[in-house]
């Protein structure tokens, strides 16, 4: 028993120091604030997803975005995910969700990815790293009428169909369609 309580503990602990000394330079270059469900629900709702769609997010963190997203509108979600522990976690919450046949957790850099079957796109990112995703964006060959959501931070050079003020935070929450 007491083997079984040290060996949990233990385990506990690693997961706890590689998860933070993985995720500490993302959170630095992406900041930790996690999106809230209030905040996510009305920044997906901008996208008016429809059942069957695919929703892709972009630096999906340990997956809550991604999975709620999936459960609530019936879509298939796919998320990228660099931070090794991140995609663990996301990877877990999908296996445990009612929907993970419809969830597919990528542990790959979303630079290097293609975006030419999502109907819907999220991103919760740096002011930087979303520059770089317009021009890539702009690059890639994607579905006419893709929509695009950017959490916090706008694409500079594009021209947002719908901003709504987030309910808490002193940001926006931005709608593209390319
Ligand atoms: C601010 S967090 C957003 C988490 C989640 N989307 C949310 O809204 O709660 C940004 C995430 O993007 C990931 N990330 C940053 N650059 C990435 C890249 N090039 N490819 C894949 N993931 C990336 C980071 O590791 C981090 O987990």
């Amino acid at each position: 028993m007491i083997d079984f309580a040290l060996i949990f503990l233990s385990s506990f602990l690693l997961v706890g120091v590689v998860i933070f000394i993985h995720g500490f330079p993302a959170m630095i270059a992406v900041g930790p604030i996690p999106t809230s469900k209030k905040g996510i629900d009305r920044a997906v709702a901008l996208a008016d997803i429809q059942s069957g769609e695919k929703f892709y997010e972009l630096g999906c963190s340990e997956g809550r975005v991604l999975v709620r997203t999936v459960e609530k509108y019936d879509c298939f979600g796919v998320g990228y995910e660099l931070v090794f522990p991140y995609f663990l976690l996301a990877k877990l919450r999908a296996k445990l969700s009612k929907k993970s046949k419809n969830i597919d957790v990528r542990c790959q850099n979303f630079f290097k990815a293609d975006f030419s079957e999502a109907d819907v796109i999220f991103c919760f990112l740096t002011p930087g790293l979303m520059q770089k995703l317009g021009k890539y964006f702009q690059e890639q060959k994607l579905k006419k009428d893709v929509r695009i959501i950017s959490y916090a931070f706008k694409i500079r050079n594009l021209e947002p169909e719908k901003v709504i003020k987030h309910s808490k935070g002193n940001w926006n929450i931005y709608l593209y369609r390319l």
